[in-house]
């Protein structure tokens, strides 16, 4: 393949040079085309077709179903790694020694407090508030409390700012929960692992010693991994357009977690629960669903199908399945939403529609259906995505910072009004 691209536009013809990456993905590098072309630009609503960066963090290949963390496939870290050591890969770059990942998680544990006037935050909110802009205030509102996490240039100053996030999170996600569940706000203890003290948190009552329950632990520890980074999705370049304009890291991850919540990105796992539910008070009958889904007048999709770059099976929800029959059967939960969501599966795999459109199911088709045999609340499946995908959206920030990337201000084309004189208000 040549090197270059090359545009005809009218009598003129350009050329620009291809950028292609260590898998061989190929792009047309226009940073001069607007120079060149006297302000000819490109447009593509969603950026269906237009890279944002060069990223070194995660590989997608939606045609063939892979997903890898810095080099190392999903399968294999969600088989042997733990939630804290893919955060370090992701973040880092390498899978850490045992030295390296004790260090890390003991500077973790030593800012996993919060300052207390954050209960007070918390107590403002009603108990009908949705977790998901509990989180996302809390973690904005984490800026006030740690002013010097804000404009930090240097590397170790982002350190100090990714290992106070790390440790304060989990405790806003825990204290989000038990918001909702009218449940004192709590902390674990830092004589336990990662995961167990986000599981204690969220799960220890006051009165009674907590267990924790190894099959929750090692599938939790599984989610988190799963949706650890899933490269330029809309959360995470929502962190990194955020980020570009110098804004600390709570603010960008903030603004990712607002992002997160919408029902076509990580608030599908909660839609998927609520549409699994209909089906199920409608007697089970997945075709009605099925037909709203493919009705154009329909606004309803089936929630947890289809995906902007697998166009084959994700790789994530395969594993999920997996692990959804094994939870339920390990904890002895019989839970009819799976076999409907099993069900509606089959039946899409075999609709033209849903053939011919690309549409599997996604991360979020059967990840809701462990979280609430877990005993999680619907409205916090989205904010267990969050605490996932936490160290990806670190990771991507500290890249695009580190590579001293310009503010993100993508161009348009107008269509409006052409220029018009102001008219008085007596002669409008
Ligand atoms: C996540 O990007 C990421 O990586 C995200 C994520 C991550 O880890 O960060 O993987 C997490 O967000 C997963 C996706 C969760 N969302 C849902 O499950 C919501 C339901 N899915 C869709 O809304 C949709 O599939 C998207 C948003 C996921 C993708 O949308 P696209 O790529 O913009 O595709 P599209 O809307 O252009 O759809 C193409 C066609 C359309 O039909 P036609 O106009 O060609 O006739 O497929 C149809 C769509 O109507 N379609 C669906 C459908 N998804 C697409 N029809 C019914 N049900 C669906 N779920």
């Amino acid at each position: 393949m040549e090197d270059i691209a090359k545009l005809q536009i009218g009598e003129n013809s350009y050329e620009f040079p291809l950028v292609k990456g260590t898998e061989n993905e190929v792009a047309i590098d226009v940073k001069t085309l607007r120079g060149a072309t006297n302000g000819v630009i490109t447009i593509d609503p969603g950026y269906k077709n237009t890279g944002a960066c060069l990223s070194a963090i995660t590989f997608l290949d939606g045609e063939k179903g892979i997903l890898r963390y810095r080099g190392y496939s999903i399968e294999e870290l969600a088989e042997k790694a733990d939630f804290l050591e893919v955060a370090y890969l992701l973040i880092f770059g390498e899978l850490p020694t045992k030295e390296q990942l004790e260090q890390f998680h003991a500077d973790i544990k030593d800012k996993a407090i919060v300052d207390d006037d954050v209960r007070k935050i918390i107590d403002a909110f009603p108990k009908s508030a949705h977790p998901m802009g509990i989180l996302s205030s809390l973690t904005s509102a984490l800026t006030a409390f740690n002013p010097s996490s804000v404009n930090v240039d240097s590397e170790e100053d982002m350190y100090r700012a990714i290992v106070k996030i790390m440790g304060k999170f989990p405790v806003l996600v825990a204290w989000a929960m038990r918001k909702i569940q009218g449940m004192p706000l709590n902390y674990g203890s830092n004589s336990l692992g990662y995961v167990e003290n986000v599981m204690t948190m969220m799960f220890a009552k006051p009165n009674e010693d907590y267990v924790i329950n190894p099959i929750v632990k090692n599938a939790l520890d599984k989610l988190l991994i799963l949706h650890a980074d899933h490269e330029q999705n809309c959360s995470t370049s929502t962190v990194r357009i955020v980020g570009s304009s110098h804004a600390g890291l709570f603010a960008s991850l903030s603004a990712g977690i607002s992002a997160l919540w919408g029902p076509l990105h990580g608030g599908a796992n909660q839609a998927v629960l609520e549409m699994l539910e209909a089906i199920k008070q409608d007697g089970g009958d997945t075709k009605k669903y099925m037909a709203k889904a493919k009705d154009k007048n329909d606004p309803f999709r089936l929630m947890g199908f289809g995906h902007r770059v697998y166009k084959n099976f994700d790789p994530r929800a395969k594993i999920i399945k997996e692990v959804a029959d094994q939870v339920l059967n390990d904890l002895g939960v019989e839970d009819p939403i799976l076999e409907i969501a099993k069900g509606l599966e089959q039946e899409a795999l075999s609709d033209p529609y849903f053939v011919d459109r690309k549409l599997y199911p996604n991360v979020d088709f059967y990840s809701g259906i462990i979280y609430r045999a877990m005993g999680i609340p619907v409205e916090m499946f989205t904010v267990m995505f969050a605490l996932g995908r936490l160290p990806g959206w670190i990771a991507q920030w500290r890249e695009m910072r580190l590579g001293k990337e310009p503010i993100g201000r993508p161009r348009q084309i107008y269509t409006g009004e052409n220029h018009r004189e102001f008219k008085n208000i007596s002669q409008r």
